[in-house]
Formats: structure tokens, sequence, C-alpha cells
């Protein structure tokens, strides 16, 4: 095997196709609809009796899924002091110790499946495959910074150097960090970070997005009973402005790991530059705005799944997802027939349906700012078809929609809205250079059977992560090591060989023998 290779395997899952798999699963969302959850402060808090907040299904806002306590400054003073005097063990400890846990977490996530995946769909509108590749992509990660870490951080590689002295380099966490992780994956990319955190030697205080406090509540719970010390991961529940805040302007925080939307980036980047104490690193992996670029040698069928999946799959609720599609003039009007046909097959509705394509968008919120951009498409542009939604909870009808250039698209747009570009062929620099000129780059998509084309296309639009002839969604840990540039972000990659190193510092000894 090589270094990040193939003597590590990826998480197995579950088929839903087999009938038993599904009734587990059905007992699964039964037990947790009986026994509603609550997710408070843990790890090196303090916690005691507090406010609650009901945490609600979006898929069905009478669904009181269970209830959140937010975590205080208080808290926050107490997990950063705990966490700090337990790093400094766990960083001495060395990556092999650290590996261990990482390990037993993968498989605790793997035994306890069923109710995570269960909780992914009422509180996070999951829809029971959106879930399960969730926890994969969890245990994933864990296993993957785990292997990370026994090859980086076993002790220090000695450098080649004079005679007579001996250079040692060795990784070492940095401290503590934040980890300030979005509602979309819930649990795969809360996890992810915590991993990769832990993995590299440091302690973390893990801020979930205030939408989805009992997911990460069951996944730090699970760290702990997988023999990790809480004083090394306390979880940090609240919303972004006060509880986000006040964790990142912490001045005992030594590095913060986000995923979120490009402005809370700015936000959060403006308050560490604002510090006057050590130069915290920022890792931030954040939104896009991504294209597809199809030309007339394209495979007909192949595109109209790969659009669909893209676009709307998750509702259309990932930073990776299709949003722009830039079709040829001369195919463009058959496509469009086609993906209008498909889109009409999808099944909108409850999450935990197996059949389910199409869960529902996170909150109200999501929801007006997705029907605001619905009510601009319809004044300024051409909506070529809109889906049905149901009315409970807060479900969007996918749309299609023809724009006359990407400009048109600012800023990223989070939901099931796939905006259409024509293009002539013989102007494809200048159409590529347009959406190049937006400054993300996540994903990108290239459809074509003309060697070179993808070529030209990711040599026109830089993006983290390009796929040919295929979907734009769903990277695979360490096969498909995943994250941006520009506006979507600053790496290292998530699930990739590089991953761990921003977590640690670099220390060399010089010893005179
Ligand atoms: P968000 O930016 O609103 O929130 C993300 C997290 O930041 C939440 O925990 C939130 O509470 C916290 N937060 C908000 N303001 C804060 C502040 N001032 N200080 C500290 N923390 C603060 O994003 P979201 O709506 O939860 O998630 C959707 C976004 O995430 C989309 O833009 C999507 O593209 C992006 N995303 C990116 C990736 C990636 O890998 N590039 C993956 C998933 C999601
Ligand atoms: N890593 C996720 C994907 O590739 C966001 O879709």
């Amino acid at each position: 095997p090589g270094l990040y290779g193939s003597a590590r395997k990826n998480s197995a899952g579950i088929d839903l196709t087999v009938r038993s798999e599904r009734d587990d699963l059905a007992l699964a969302i039964g037990k947790l609809d009986r026994n509603p959850l609550h997710a408070k402060p843990l790890g090196g808090t303090d916690a005691k009796k507090r406010n609650q907040k009901e945490v609600r299904s979006p898929a069905d806002h009478s669904r009181v899924v269970g209830r959140t306590s937010d975590a205080t400054p208080k808290d926050i003073d107490a997990a950063v002091a705990r966490s700090r005097k337990a790093q400094r063990a766990w960083d001495a400890a060395g990556g092999a110790a650290r590996a261990k846990v990482l390990r037993a977490m993968a498989d605790a996530l793997e035994a306890d499946r069923g109710r995570l995946i269960a909780i992914l769909s009422r509180e996070g509108g999951k829809t029971l495959a959106d879930g399960i590749s969730e926890v994969r992509e969890a245990a994933d990660f864990c296993r993957y910074y785990a292997h990370l870490a026994e090859k980086q951080f076993s002790g220090p590689e000695v450098l080649t150097g004079p005679a007579g002295e001996r250079n040692l380099l060795s990784l070492h966490g940095r401290g503590v960090f934040a980890c300030i992780s979005p509602w979309n994956f819930p649990l795969a990319i809360f996890t992810g970070q915590i991993a990769a955190a832990l993995a590299a030697g440091n302690a973390v205080l893990a801020k979930p997005a205030e939408q989805t406090p009992l997911i990460a509540h069951a996944a730090v719970l699970l760290f702990h009973r997988a023999g990790l010390d809480p004083d090394l991961l306390s979880l940090i529940p609240g919303d972004g402005a006060t509880v986000g805040s006040t964790l990142v302007n912490h001045p005992e925080i030594d590095g913060v790991a986000f995923t979120g939307g490009t402005e809370t980036a700015w936000a959060i980047n403006r308050s560490l530059a604002a510090r006057n104490g050590p130069i915290v690193p920022f890792i931030a992996e954040t939104g896009g705005l991504n294209g597809m670029f199809v030309d007339t040698t394209a495979l007909r069928e192949q595109v109209i799944d790969d659009v669909v999946l893209s676009a709307f799959g998750s509702a259309g609720q990932r930073c990776s997802a299709l949003r722009l599609l830039f079709l040829p003039n001369d195919t463009a009007d058959m496509l469009i027939t086609g993906i209008k046909g498909a889109m009409d097959a999808l099944v909108i509705g409850d999450p935990a349906n197996p059949s389910t394509d199409i869960g529902p968008v996170i909150d109200t919120e999501a929801r007006d700012a997705l029907e605001r951009h619905a009510e601009r498409l319809e004044n300024e542009a051409t909506i070529l078809h809109r889906l049905e939604a149901p009315e409970d909870g807060t479900f969007f009808g996918p749309i299609l929609a023809e724009i006359p250039a990407p400009d048109f698209l600012q800023r990223e747009v989070f939901g099931p809205i796939l905006h259409v570009v024509r293009y002539e062929p013989e102007k494809l620099e200048e159409v590529a250079s347009a959406l190049a000129s937006l400054r993300y780059g996540l994903t990108l998509g290239v459809h074509s059977r003309i060697d070179g084309f993808a070529d030209e296309v990711a040599r026109l639009v830089p993006a983290g992560n390009v796929y040919v002839n295929r979907s734009i969604i769903g990277a695979v840990v360490g096969v498909q090591p995943f994250g941006g540039e520009g506006l979507s972000g600053t790496g290292p990659k998530a699930g990739g060989p590089n991953a761990l190193l921003r977590y640690a510092v670099e220390r060399v000894t010089s010893i005179n023998i």
C-alpha cells in the first residue's frame, strides 16, 4: 500500500433495497420520535440548569425532535482551560495513540448508524440515502485521519545535515482548536473537522450549526464513549452571532477550522485579524457558484442524470451542488426538455420515506431567501420549470431557470435552483471567463467526448474539484480530497493527504553531538 492508500477501506453503508435494512431504519426513527433528545454543552464545560429551545423538524414543524441549551461565555472559558491542560498529554501521546481513539470512533459511528440516520432525517431533513452517506463519510474521516496521524505524527523525521549534528523535524498540535460547522453536513463535516484537529494533537471546542445541535450532541457523546478524554472535546451549542463569535474571539483559541458561508468566513477572518496576540491560523471551507459545461458531443442521458443529481440532490443544499449549467445553443433545447422530464420524476416529501428523492430546505429563513431569488428570476430571467412542493415544513419546489449570463448571480444560491446559460461554442472562452470572474472555485463539471475540452474549461475556470462526465457532488474521503479556492475557501482539502498540516506546528531541534 502507498503512503495514503489502499490499506485503508471506506465505510460500507446500508443497502436501502434490502427490506430488513429499511425496517431497521423505520424502527430507529420510531424510537427517536418517542424519545426526544436534549443537546447541551458537553466536555470541559460546566453544564447546569439552562434555558431550552425546541428543535423542530424542517419536514414537519409540528414535530419536536428535541431541545437544545446554548453554551455560555463561562462554559467556553471553562472548556478552554480544561482542554488546554488535557491537550499537552494528548499531543505527547503521538499519532498512533490518537489513531486508536479515532478508529474506535469510526466503529462507534457504524455501530450506531440507525439512530444517527434517524436524527439526521428528523432534525436535518436528510433523505435516508443522504443520511447513510453522511454516516459513512463521518466514519471515513475518522479512519483516514487516523491513518495520517500514524504516518505524519509518529515521531520526528531525521533530516540530512552536517556530521556532528542531529536535526529533527516534528509535528505537534497547536493547542486548542475551535471547530465551527454548518447544518448541511451536520455529522460528516462536524466529525471531520474534530477528527482532523484531534489527529494532529489538538483539543477541540466544537460549535455545531444552531439548526442541528442534536446530531452534534450524539457525535460528541460517541467520541467520549470511544475513549476520548471528555476534556479534549467540548460541545459548544448556540447560534453564530453570539456563541460562535464569543468562541472565535476567545484569546486562548489557537486555531479556527470553519465550514460555512463565505460571508461568515469574512466575519471570522476580520475578528481574528483584529486580535492582538498570537496569529491564529484560519481554515475556511465555504460556498460555491459551481458550473458545468456541456458540449455538443456529450451523451444526452448521462448529462440529464448528472445534472439533476448535482443540482437537486440533497435539495441543492450542498456546497458542491450545480448552480450554473452551460449548454451549447445547438443542443440546449433538447437537453432542457430532458432535464424537465427527469425533474418531473423526482419525489419530494418526507425525508424518512425511503422513496423520497428531495426533502425540505433547512428552515424558513432558507426558504424565504430562495423565494426571493425565485421572484427575481420571474422578473428578470425566465423560469423554464418549477415543481410543486408540500405545504408542511419548509419544502421548496426545484426550479430550472434560464439567465442571460453568469454575472446574473454574484452570490451562492443555496437550494434547488438551477440556472441555465446558453452559449455559442466559439464563445466558450468568453463565457467561461465570466464564470471565473465571479471568483468562486469549488466544483466544476464538464461533459464532453472530445479530448482536451475538459482541460480547456478547467484552465479557464479554476476550481478545487473538477468532475468529467459524471455528477459534481459526493466527494469520497481519500479518493476525491475536497475543497475550493478563491471565495470558496482556503484549503487544505478535507479527506486529502495534506489535511492535517494546518492543524499542526512544525518544530525543529538541532543537537550538537
Ligand atoms: P453559516 O456560515 O451560516 O454558518 C456556519 C457556522 O458558522 C454555523 O455553526 C454558524 O452558527 C457559525 N457562525 C455564524 N456566524 C458566526 C460568527 N460571526 N462567528 C462564528 N461563527 C459563526 O453557514 P450554514 O448556513 O450553516 O451552511 C451553509 C454554507 O456552508 C453554504 O454556504 C455552503 O456552501 C457552505 N458549505 C461549504 C462546504 C465546503 O466544504 N466548502 C461544505 C458544506 C457547506
Ligand atoms: N463533500 C461534499 C460533496 O462533495 C460537500 O458533495
